[in-house]
């Protein structure tokens, strides 16, 4: 009994304006304890003061990242080279710098190839150790500190000149930057006031666009949320319109944590809409002197809808959804309609006059 009151204790939402959970409380409860039986387990998350099976699942994934999930972020070279082509950019000689959600550490080893010194925040115990033994494999490794911490609480002991964080997912969902970010600046300007650092990525774009989705798998019906590479040809994809961008985010400039989007389409192509991709870029760094970004593209997140609507060349489709930074894909999905407000078949047919 005691236990469980343990249990309950540490799983509980103790700032829930801050972040959505004891994440080191629950990581542990993941990790160290064997599961509990099934009725105790219902009890337990029946609690009022308890987190939900999907704030939970949130915490586990979303924000709290399992080792092996590091080694598909390492080979993600699209990834690699553009946070190592921005580190290099942003990164003067001499430079202090934090990174908050270090991971393996490899951001922040870029980082310290210049940097006299970085700061490397990670709050899951069993990356701490990762990356404090990876750094050590590698020179330049001593000048990275690997702090255990929450992100939501850390502060480097001075100011520093770039701050760098990823902690981004598809559309901003799930993963906390936003709130990291917003949160970070706010207690670096109470302790050391202005200038804020430069925050890498400095801004992202975030994108819808209407689309004819396949959901055959063997003859199996399955509409499912997917995650598609964004350079590769998708069989059974079809674009029915171009994207329209719904946010941009400015690191430097407060930022809301409610995106949505209400707007129209006119439909280039026939078919049916079942589904809508999101679209994430993230500019890792502007580089004003050549006139360009350096630029990451998450890959392509297309989410089905409920009830898919055919589609004509020439209709016009009203699309909208809303959701908070750092929330659930099925809380996105849920708020998502789509109808055709103008059905270029039902329009009168109109005569050209013509001039003999
Ligand atoms: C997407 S991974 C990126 C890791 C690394 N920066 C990289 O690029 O390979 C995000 C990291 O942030 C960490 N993280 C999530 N929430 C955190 C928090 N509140 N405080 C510190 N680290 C956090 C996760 O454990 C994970 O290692």
């Amino acid at each position: 009994m005691g236990n469980h009151i343990n249990v309950r204790r540490r799983l509980v939402c103790r700032r829930p304006s801050r972040s959505p959970c004891d994440i080191t409380a629950f990581w542990n409860d993941k990790t160290d304890r064997p599961s509990e039986p099934d009725s105790k387990r219902t009890d337990m998350l029946n609690e009022r003061e308890m987190l939900n099976e999907r704030e939970i699942e949130s915490c586990y994934l979303g924000q709290f990242i399992p080792v092996h999930y590091h080694h598909n972020m390492l080979m993600d070279q699209n990834r690699m080279h553009g946070f190592k082509s921005a580190i290099d950019y942003a990164v003067k000689p001499g430079m202090k710098v934090v990174e908050l959600g270090g991971g393996t550490g490899v951001l922040s080893w870029f980082a310290a190839a210049r940097a006299d010194k970085v700061w490397c925040v990670e709050f899951n115990p069993d990356m701490v150790k990762e990356a404090r033994k990876m750094l050590a494999l590698n020179p330049n490794g001593e000048k990275v500190e690997v702090v255990h911490a929450d992100a939501f609480e850390f502060l480097p002991p001075e100011p520093v000149d770039v701050v760098i964080c990823e902690m981004i997912h598809v559309g901003m969902l799930r993963e906390k930057q936003v709130e990291v970010i917003e949160s970070f600046k706010r207690r670096y300007l109470a302790r050391f006031g202005g200038p804020l650092p430069i925050f890498l990525p400095e801004a992202v774009i975030m994108a819808v666009q209407p689309m004819q989705q396949e959901y055959d798998f063997e003859g199996f019906h399955a509409p499912i949320v997917q995650f598609q590479e964004t350079a590769a040809i998708h069989p059974g994809v079809q674009e029915l319109a171009p994207p329209a961008v719904y946010s941009i985010i400015d690191f430097s400039q407060p930022t809301d944590s409610i995106f949505g989007f209400d707007g129209k389409f006119v439909v280039e192509r026939s078919g049916t809409l079942n589904a809508l991709r999101f679209v994430t870029k993230n500019i890792l760094a502007v580089v004003p002197e050549r006139s360009t970004t350096i630029d990451w593209l998450n890959h392509y997140m297309c989410l089905p809808l409920a009830a898919p609507v055919a589609v004509k060349a020439g209709d016009v489709l009203q699309v909208s959804f809303q959701y908070r930074a750092g929330g659930s894909i099925p809380s996105l999905e849920a708020s998502i309609r789509a109808q055709v407000i103008y059905d270029v078949n039902l329009q009168p047919v109109v005569q050209n006059a013509v001039y003999a």
